[in-house]
């Protein structure tokens, strides 16, 4: 791979986008942003980059002076060893897709010593229970080693808002509370969730899928839909065995499906009217695990 370092603290704008491979010469730039009262908008990705992550930058360039993204696939997020190897690393393709996405002006692509200069553990956060919740309790680990990446990126970026899909909704909320636990000053922006025009949710798991995995998938959200039809028609229990029976093929595994408050996460099995639900969902096609979640009308 052919590494190419521009530093180049004067001209920033978007057809001149920056690329930092360490966190010196990153650390340089930054300062000098800040220098020149610069906002700064981030968002963190593990590459593999979609439509869906443009969103996110398109957000943030409406918001902030400059853009910046990462390029981090972060071990201590992984407790599938299986899933780790396998994450889709297509950094030069990224790159390529930043610079003419036109919205982004400088990528920070770290070395693992970047982030976990003391070895790569994880802290360990009380983000007062939600991160036991659903993919909490699915995979156990995954919020500390997220919330360790997402806390150090911070900590280098300095940025003023950041922004994250709503695919990963508890994560969102995760990050939410992480600001708070830090009290650092950094505004958190949840960004609709981006589809295929099929409805799939796009993730840069899906390209592990073949063609005939991704139109099977669409059962996803065409599940959610329907949900959404009988939220308040039937009751949650219903719902429940009406999806796992949607479920019950071949072709992919049901992992989990809950509706639960939008707020605790918790799973609920009645709603009180003001209060906001949302539908979560976990399809394991293959060996890809695919998540999506529908907020409910
Ligand atoms: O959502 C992701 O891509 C990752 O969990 C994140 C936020 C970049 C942390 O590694």
């Amino acid at each position: 791979m052919t590494r190419i370092k521009t530093i180049n603290f004067g001209l920033i704008n978007n057809d001149n986008m920056q690329v930092f491979y360490d966190s010196t010469s990153f650390a340089q730039y930054i300062e000098s942003q800040k220098v020149l009262h610069k906002t700064i908008g981030f968002a963190p990705t593990m590459g593999a980059l979609h439509a869906g992550h443009l969103s996110l930058y398109e957000a943030a360039k409406k918001e902030n002076d400059i853009v910046i993204s990462s390029i981090f696939v972060n071990p201590t997020q992984f407790n599938n060893p299986e899933d780790l190897e396998k994450y889709p690393r297509t950094v030069e393709a990224d790159i390529e897709k930043l610079r003419n996405s036109h919205l982004v002006d400088a990528v920070y692509i770290p070395r693992v010593e970047d982030i976990y200069p003391n070895g790569m553990k994880s802290n360990h956060y009380d983000f007062g229970g939600i991160e036991n919740e659903m993919e909490g309790a699915a995979r156990p680990g995954h919020f500390d080693g997220v919330g360790t990446v997402v806390e150090e990126l911070f900590r280098q970026v300095k940025p003023d808002n950041a922004y994250f899909g709503e695919k990963d909704f508890q994560q969102l909320k995760i990050i939410e509370k992480l600001v708070e636990v830090l009290k650092v000053n950094i505004k958190i922006h949840g960004v609709k969730i981006h589809r295929e025009d099929n409805g799939l949710a796009m993730s840069s798991r899906n390209m592990r899928l073949t063609d005939r995995e991704k139109e099977v998938s669409t059962v996803i959200y065409k599940t959610l839909k329907k949900v959404n039809d009988w939220f308040r028609v039937i009751s949650i229990p219903e719902i429940k065995n009406r999806v796992t029976e949607i479920f019950d093929r071949k072709d992919m595994t049901l992992e989990y499906f809950m509706i639960a408050d939008e707020n605790t996460l918790k799973e609920v099995d009645f709603f009180y009217e003001g209060k906001n639900y949302r539908a979560f969902i976990v399809v394991n096609v293959d060996k890809v695990r695919l998540i999506d979640n529908m907020h409910l009308k």
